[in-house]
């Protein structure tokens, strides 16, 4: 077991990672219940871990009420947040009460801003089921529904007040599902941690293949990387958790390409925008071109894009750098990019020129 603390002063949680934690999570959650109904949002892809975490905490007399959604980002909307804002509100649910979120993270972000609003603000624990959301979404208080003009542009700061994440429920996610997360666990080695890109590299086949050490290890080592930029920067006002964008611009603008859909996962598009912006910093004469070609390599051996093409976009540099320029993170007409000067050294570059990034998507297109 491991436990991770987030430290946010008044704030603070606790991420516990252990294998088969789901089934002793009422453990956890009997202190936040306060003797009342606990309200559990999920999807109906979640439903057989439902019943899990529901026997759980019918084992420690704690009674829940399950709200169940569909499925997906379109979930991610103003008529399922009214949906949702109005069932907790038909449970009584209060401001010291907590409510669950049991999936990924369109449950994640769903539940965390409907909870950042609901009587301005109660409580929320989150119990993420897919890689994605146990190594990155979870963790940070990051909250969002989408809005017409964007993804994300909608939410809220609202920290849970503890993460609970069992690496076991992975073992009935789809394969494609669990590369797409392992694309945000090589991005921690990527941004400041050479020897985790180095572990990465010795251990992505094992973790893939569902080793239960490898798995707990990864997970473990990319929470406490967040927790840290988390700790350092909780808003994204000082350029520290900027840094968990890297490949996210890149990735954006072929994720907006894909129209935000099945066809590219949001990790997919994040491990090609991270080969993108090591390509461009070796381009720029920033990284050198090995490492640029080694951080490819290894996207490509685990099954991830490493390139426009890869994938799977057939688009103009206009029409990507067009993507960018509506992008949230734009700020006074720049925006800001993740950039390298080589492995495990991200650093923040506010002077790019978008025409200089399409000339290089033209070149890396061999156009
Ligand atoms: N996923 C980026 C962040 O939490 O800041």
């Amino acid at each position: 077991m491991t436990s991770i603390t987030v430290s946010l002063g008044a704030r603070s949680y606790e991420v516990v990672i252990e294998d088969g934690l789901l089934a002793r999570a009422g453990a956890y959650l009997a202190p936040l219940s306060r003797g009342r109904t606990m309200a559990i949002v999920t999807d109906e892809n979640v439903l057989p871990h439902l019943a899990t975490l529901q026997a759980s905490l019918t084992a420690v007399g704690v009674a829940s009420e399950a709200i169940v959604l569909a499925p997906g980002e379109g979930s991610k909307s103003w008529a399922t947040l009214e949906l949702l804002t109005d069932r907790l509100l038909d449970l009584g649910v209060e401001r010291g009460d907590h409510v669950i979120a049991l999936g990924g993270g369109v449950i994640g972000d769903l539940v965390g801003f409907a909870t950042a609003i609901v009587k301005r603000g109660c409580g929320f624990v989150q119990i993420p089921t897919t890689l994605l959301a146990q190594v990155d979404s979870s963790v940070g208080g990051k909250t969002a529904i989408n809005a017409r003009a964007g993804k994300n542009l909608i939410g809220a700061f609202h920290q849970p007040a503890i993460v609970l994440i069992d690496p076991q429920v992975l073992d009935t996610l789809p394969l494609r599902q669990v590369r797409a997360g392992y694309a945000e666990v090589v991005k921690y080695g990527l941004i400041d941690d050479v020897a985790f890109f180095e572990w990465c590299e010795a251990n992505a086949a094992a973790l893939l293949a569902g080793d239960p050490r490898a798995r707990e290890y990864a997970i473990a080592h990319s929470v406490a990387a967040k927790a840290r930029i988390v700790a350092a920067d909780e808003r994204e006002t000082t350029g520290v958790r900027a840094l968990l964008n890297l490949g996210h611009t890149f990735g954006h603008a072929l994720e907006a390409e894909a129209g935000f859909s099945d066809r590219l996962l949001h990790g997919e598009a994040v491990g090609a925008g991270m080969a993108l912006a090591f390509g461009y910093s070796a381009a720029r004469g920033l990284a050198s071109g090995q490492d640029a070609a080694r951080v490819a390599a290894h996207l490509r051996a685990v099954g991830l894009p490493d390139s426009v093409a890869a994938a799977g976009i057939d688009a103009g540099s206009d029409t990507l750098v067009g993507h960018m320029l509506h992008d949230k993170k734009m700020d006074a007409g720049t925006l800001p990019f993740l950039l390298a000067h080589g492995i495990g050294r991200t650093f923040l570059d506010k002077s790019v020129d978008l025409k200089d990034v399409g000339a290089f998507l033209d070149t890396a297109r061999g156009g």
